[in-house]
């Protein structure tokens, strides 16, 4: 398993999405997840399933340190105090001692920045993650968290896929010594019907996400975290051990555009592309 270094963190660059997953399906597919080989957990407080997250992780009998979780805390609790009290509501769901990564979901329009940060650095430098960093953030706004911040800001967690340029974002998370850790990897599933891409999954008799997933991290600093309900899907987005040709990176390369983007909210950044 290929690992991202990035800022003092080892992350492994296939993570396993836990958005949308609820109930016994989140616990069961952690569980099948860590037993196949993933060793990275992506969940968030706003996806309401820290406990069977925290319950697949256990169920599946790993040491602590084998596995990669990280969770994220939404802006309705970005002062100081709540996202305390949050940051230690996320460990007692997962029953967990610590975290690995704990991020900022997204840029809150309400609270100075400064006041979450510094509470983001408590929650690292008090043991309940082990680093800390941002997602869905503008560059001018990770310069902001990178001034701010005591502890290093390891990554930068946006939406990315073959229909979405973020090259301006790639650049600027290397340039600090960042992951990109790229959301809706796979285009939510849009990829499955791509004729560049399958063709390019013909040649290697592989499937479009594969090679969605391939061409992802192999670029520089770039972590994966593909979201699936079905165990035998799982296993085939773990299975990346081929090797893309120069011409096919290119041509997948050649697909984004500035005008991909799936996710948009309401609190939504002026985004860089
Ligand atoms: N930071 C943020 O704001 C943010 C925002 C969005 C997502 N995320 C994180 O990123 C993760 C991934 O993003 P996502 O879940 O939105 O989208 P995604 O991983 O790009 O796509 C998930 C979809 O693809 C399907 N799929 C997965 N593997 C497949 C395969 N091998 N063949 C065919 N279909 C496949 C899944 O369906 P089945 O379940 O039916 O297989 C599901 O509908 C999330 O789970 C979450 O952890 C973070």
């Amino acid at each position: 398993m290929k690992i991202v270094e990035a800022n003092g963190a080892r992350i492994p660059a296939i993570g396993f999405g836990t958005w949308d997953l609820r109930g016994e399906t989140a616990t069961t597919m952690v569980e099948s997840a860590l037993e196949m080989g993933y060793r990275h957990i992506d969940t968030a407080q706003s996806y309401d399933n820290e406990r069977e997250v925290g319950r697949g992780i256990a169920k599946a009998g790993l040491k602590r340190d084998e596995v990669f979780v990280t969770t994220k805390i939404w802006p309705d609790a970005f002062t100081g105090e709540e996202f305390r009290r949050a940051a230690q509501e996320s460990l007692e769901r997962l029953k967990l001692e610590c975290v690995d990564l704990l991020l900022l979901h997204w840029p809150s329009k309400e609270v100075p920045l400064a006041e979450t940060i510094e509470a983001l650095n408590w929650a690292e430098a008090s043991g309940i993650t082990r680093h800390v960093g941002v997602s869905n953030f503008t560059i001018a706004m990770m310069d902001e968290a990178v001034r701010l911040s005591t502890a290093p800001i390891v990554c930068n967690q946006v939406e990315y896929h073959p229909y979405l340029l973020q090259d301006r974002v790639h650049a600027a998370c290397r340039a600090r010594g960042m992951a990109m850790t790229a959301y809706c990897p796979i285009a939510r599933g849009k990829v499955l019907g791509d004729p560049v891409i399958g063709r390019v999954a013909a040649a290697h008799g592989v499937s479009p996400t594969q090679v969605t997933l391939r061409w992802l991290i192999d670029q520089d600093g770039v972590v994966a975290i593909p979201r699936t309900s079905r165990a035998e899907r799982a296993e085939e987005n773990l299975a990346l051990d081929f090797v893309l040709t120069a011409q096919e990176t290119a041509e997948i390369d050649g697909l984004r555009s500035k005008n991909g983007r799936l996710v948009n909210i309401a609190q939504a950044p002026e985004w860089d592309v």
